[in-house]
This record gives structure tokens, sequence and C-alpha cells, in this order.
């Protein structure tokens, strides 16, 4: 199906496992390989496969909008050979909110949005849901970069998760990866 994606963990794939790490919550199986499938195609053999597509906007106002296109950059630039796989699941309370009291925490009080612009476009994002899929996710949050901006992408995720909207995650994975090619 278009717009789905597959995150295969196991022993192939173009990109090399540097390292998996629990944020929060419990860690997946330690692989060596990730396959990133567009489709929603699963190679076989995979220690584990996590799936999501990718959706219109929940909270992104139409000048937060404006201001991503005018700056961000689709995954998969030749000089990005870093990337990472977040999965994120968020709690039972953030669900129970209402769409402006989700939007508020996401945007005023924690400038997700604002934040993340600022490291545009050395960093390459994509978003996909996982949620009504009943995944074990409720996100699959994707990102790459060249070497030279590894720094500035642990910069942004200690400032993301320093938020607000972070006390609604109770499990992430954190998974970087390196390519050679
Ligand atoms: C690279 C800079 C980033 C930008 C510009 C950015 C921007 C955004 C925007 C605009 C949305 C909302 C989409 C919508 O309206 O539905 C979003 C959602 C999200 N982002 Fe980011 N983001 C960035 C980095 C990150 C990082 C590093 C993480 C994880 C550590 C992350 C995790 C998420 C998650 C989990 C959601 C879904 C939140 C929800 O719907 O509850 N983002 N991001």
């Amino acid at each position: 199906v278009r717009n789905h994606w597959s995150f295969a963990g196991g022993d192939v794939g173009p990109w090399r496992v540097v390292s998996l790490d629990a944020v929060s919550g419990a860690v997946l199986p330690p692989v060596a390989r990730l396959a990133v499938l567009e489709g929603g195609a699963a190679p076989a053999g995979a220690a584990w496969v996590l799936r999501g597509f990718t959706s219109n906007v929940r909270y992104a106002s139409g000048a937060e909008l404006a201001a991503l296109a005018a700056r961000q950059a689709a995954p998969g630039r030749a000089e990005a050979r870093c990337a990472a796989l977040i999965p994120i699941r968020k709690s039972a309370a953030w669900w129970a909110l209402g769409q402006d009291a989700r939007r508020a925490i996401f945007e005023e009080t924690s400038h997700h949005t604002a934040i993340g612009l600022e490291y545009l476009p050395p960093v390459a994002r994509r978003l996909h849901h996982s949620r009504d899929l009943g995944e074990p996710f409720d996100f699959l949050t994707w990102f790459d970069y060249a070497p030279a901006h590894a720094a500035a992408f642990e910069e942004l995720v200690r400032r993301l998760r320093a938020s607000a909207e972070w006390a609604y995650v109770e499990r992430e994975v954190d998974i970087r990866l390196e390519r050679d090619g």
C-alpha cells in the first residue's frame, strides 16, 4: 500500500545498527542491520518488523506548514549517511486529551515544531503513524543527516526530550544507523 513503510531489523539492509537503546520502557531485540521498505513489504527472516504510514498533519498550522515546506529536505540525500529510527508510544493520558489540549502541549508549551525547524534542512524527517494499525508504538520517527550534523541531531533530541510533551512518552527506543555508500 502506498504510504505504508516497514522497518525490518535483522541481518540484512543497507543500514548498519550503531546503537539500539531504550529511552523509556522496553527495548527491542538487538539486530545488526535495518531495512526500510516502502509499500509495507517485509523481508523474510527479520527479527522484528515495525510498520507505519505517512498521513496528513494533525497539529501543524498553516504558517508552520509553510515554514516547514520552505526548509525541509526529503530523507535519502546521498550525503545523509547517518540515520535514526525512534519509535515512540504515548500514554493513555495523552490520548485521552482533546485535540486542542494536545496541540497546546505539543507546540505552545513544548515548541516542538519551532525547535525542530532550527535543525532543518541538515536533518531530514519522515513521520509514520502506527497506533491505528495496532502496532506496539504509536509513531515511527525517521531522520537522516550527514555525519557533520550528528552533534546537532543530539542537541535536537536532548531539547525535545526535556519538553513537556515528553512527559507523555511512555515507550521510546532510539536506534542509530550508518551506511557506507
Ligand atoms: C528534525 C526536526 C523536527 C521537526 C521540524 C519536527 C516537526 C514535527 C511536526 C510539524 C510534527 C507534527 C505533525 C502533525 O501536525 O501531525 C511532528 C510530530 C512528531 N515528532 Fe517531530 N520534528 C522534528 C524532530 C523530531 C524528533 C527528533 C523526534 C523524536 C525524538 C520527533 C518526534 C515526533 C513525534 C513522536 C511526533 C508525533 C507527535 C504526535 O502526533 O503526538 N520529532 N514533528
